[in-house]
């Protein structure tokens, strides 16, 4: 089993990575408490009673609940429903919420045990990659409202966070494969020896090989938890983990979230961003290239996509606009220096934005 320190003082908390950990991963917890553990309706019949068991034979009693998969269930109507869940499941402030699930479950779950009796305990069982790497750690969660994503939502550290590998068998190759979109960002913004063991295990990571698995998501999370122990609350330097995601963001909103998962568009907005980084921070247009060839490697897609030019500037202009990273309608850009290495709160002129996207 690897093991990341999260170190955020009386907050921090470990990851545990490796397989089989749904029966191995408990070790530490206490005996003899209650929880809710929400998952959705792909999760939980794979790994509800695998988590269900190794908790009862903490002695927990356990309730589980099942929510619709997809984004839709990240809402205002669907936390009310959990709440109901919870006070129906008698929990109290010694309680837990086991967030069981993608990035999701993290969410919601996360912030219904930010808010349900003013906080309570909350553990991160992640099952895609992308909840692996990023959403389960950090502590952001919160819902979608219907004029957008994430607009509530609280900062909420969890207790624990077991990321059992043999989970991603299971995952769709689609959404395997988006998740890698986040991987290779944290090798472009903080490690360019990372990103270079990416270039070379490139078919093992496709493989879904236990072994390089481990480590690379182990590398991510300990990468993701320096930036939150650097800031936790987004003051600043926390911004670099949205590379890509400016235009990422606005090619959801304007194509639409079923037609982009969220790794695919922030790997076109990575694209986007060094292409950027390159006009304005000198970043070595060779590496941007190698960037590419790795995301294409992998099976993301760049700016070349043909169903990415077929969408409208001024549309995606508009969406980056409304981002809630933006200040005042401009938005702020996290470009390349060098690889491993980027400045955040960058803001570019109107012609070099439409320039870049243009492919000029
Ligand atoms: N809190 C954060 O810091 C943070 C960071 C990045 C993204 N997010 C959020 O994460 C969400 C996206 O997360 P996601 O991509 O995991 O989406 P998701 O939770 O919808 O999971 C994707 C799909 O995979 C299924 N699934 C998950 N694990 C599976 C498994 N092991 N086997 C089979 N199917 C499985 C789910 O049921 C779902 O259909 C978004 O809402 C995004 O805003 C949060």
């Amino acid at each position: 089993m690897e093991r990341v320190q999260v170190g955020l003082g009386e907050r921090s908390y470990e990851i545990r990575i490796g397989r089989g950990l749904l029966e191995t991963g408990w070790e530490g917890l206490p005996t003899g408490k209650r929880a809710l553990v929400v998952s959705d309706a792909n999760v939980d019949p794979l790994y509800g009673a695998r988590c269900e068991a190794a908790l009862a034979a903490l002695d927990w009693t356990v309730t589980r609940t099942v929510i619709p998969a997809g984004e839709s269930s990240k809402s205002v109507d669907c936390l009310s429903g959990l709440y109901g869940q919870a006070v129906a499941a008698g929990l109290d402030r010694n309680s837990y919420i086991v967030a069981l699930g993608g990035g999701v479950v993290g969410d919601l779950a996360g912030f219904l045990a930010a808010s349900f009796l003013r906080g309570i305990r909350l553990i991160q069982v992640p099952t895609s990659l992308l909840a692996l790497v990023d959403s389960s750690v950090g502590g952001k969660t919160g819902v979608n409202l219907p004029q957008g994503k994430n607009l509530v939502g609280a900062f909420h550290q969890p207790d624990l966070v077991v990321a059992d590998l043999g989970c991603l068998d299971t995952l769709l190759p689609r959404e395997y494969i988006s998740g890698l979109a986040e991987v290779v960002k944290y090798g472009v913004i903080w490690d360019a020896e990372f990103f270079r063991k990416l270039e070379s295990d490139t078919a093992a990571l496709l493989a879904r090989d236990d072994g390089v698995l481990a480590s690379t998501v182990a590398r991510c999370c300990t990468i993701k938890s320096e930036v939150v122990s650097l800031d936790e609350r987004e003051g600043g330097m926390r911004a670099i983990l949205n590379f890509g995601h400016t235009l990422g963001h606005a090619i959801e909103a304007v194509a639409g979230y079923e037609r982009w998962l969220h790794g695919e568009a922030v790997a076109v907005g990575m694209d986007y961003a060094l292409r950027l980084s390159v006009r304005r921070k000198g970043f070595d247009a060779a590496a941007a290239g190698r960037v590419r060839a790795l995301l294409a490697a992998l099976g993301l897609p760049d700016l070349s996509h043909s169903d990415i030019g077929a969408l409208s500037w001024s549309e995606l202009r508009k969406a980056m606009s409304t981002d809630k990273k933006t200040l005042a309608g401009i938005p702020r850009f996290v470009l390349a220096e060098r690889m491993g290495s980027v400045a955040y709160g960058c803001e570019v002129g109107e012609d070099e934005l439409r320039q870049a996207f243009m492919g000029a």
